[in-house]
């Protein structure tokens, strides 16, 4: 990945240390550590502290009551959304990989919110696709999709079927480091050429998507919110 160009390690420091982390959920603290120290590197994959707690607000002023997310992984922002639903709310969490959540599941159950958790091991495009079925058609108030980026326009089609109108549909790591704001020329390993490309033709696909109302936010890795109108 690109050294993260968004916010200086400096500004980041303190936004995590005056803001995020004393407001950090014991038990999702406790999760994000043993996602450290169970897969490393690879940890960075749950989303940031300041990013979900901007999810965890965003979802109580909205009055979310229904959710979805596509790409689950040891479940940080699973958890933070189930934290953030009222009791009877519900989010259906997609991912094929059943091992990294059931990682985070004991933190999930200790913060006494699993019953809000429908967790689907699958695909994710069959995933959101099963769920056009009559049910649940414009019926979601909020999807986050933080799974492939290659497929996140395919996602965009099947969600704009799920998500009721007014409703929000996040897009996580589309600033992909800050790379999309670099040039084509510029030194960047080839994972992150290949992943800045993909993040700038979806970012243009949304910039001319009548069918939403979007903005990009510079928290986190990049979040785009669309408005389905
Ligand atoms: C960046 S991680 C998600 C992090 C999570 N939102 C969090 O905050 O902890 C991406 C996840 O997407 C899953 N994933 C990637 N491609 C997928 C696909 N095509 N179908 C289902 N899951 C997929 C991976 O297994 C991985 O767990």
């Amino acid at each position: 990945m690109a050294k993260n160009i968004l916010k200086t390690p400096a500004l980041l420091q303190y936004i995590l240390e005056t803001s995020s982390y004393p407001k950090e959920h014991e038990q999702l603290k406790q999760l994000r550590e043993t996602t450290i120290m169970k897969y490393g590197k690879m940890s960075v994959m749950n989303v940031p502290l300041d990013e979900a707690q901007f999810i965890s607000m965003l979802l109580k002023i909205m009055n979310a009551n229904k959710t979805l997310e596509i790409g689950v992984f040891t479940g940080y922002s699973l958890l933070t959304t189930a934290l953030a639903l009222p009791p009877h709310g519900k989010v259906i969490g997609i991912d094929m990989d059943r091992e990294s959540y059931e990682t985070g599941l004991p933190f999930i159950q200790k913060a006494e919110v699993e019953h809000k958790i429908d967790f689907i091991q699958s695909d994710a495009l069959s995933g959101l696709n099963a769920l056009i079925d009559g049910k649940h058609e414009e019926s979601f108030d909020y999807a986050f999709v933080d799974a492939d980026k290659e497929n996140f326009t395919k996602y965009h089609e099947v969600l704009l079927k799920l998500v009721r109108k007014g409703g929000i549909i996040a897009y996580d790591n589309t600033l992909w480091s800050g790379s999309v704001a670099m040039s084509e020329d510029d030194e960047m390993e080839d994972i992150t050429k290949r992943k800045r490309k993909i993040a700038i033709e979806f970012n243009n696909y949304i910039a001319n998507d009548t069918r939403v109302e979007s903005t990009i936010l510079s928290i986190g890795d990049g979040v785009t919110l669309c408005r389905v109108l």
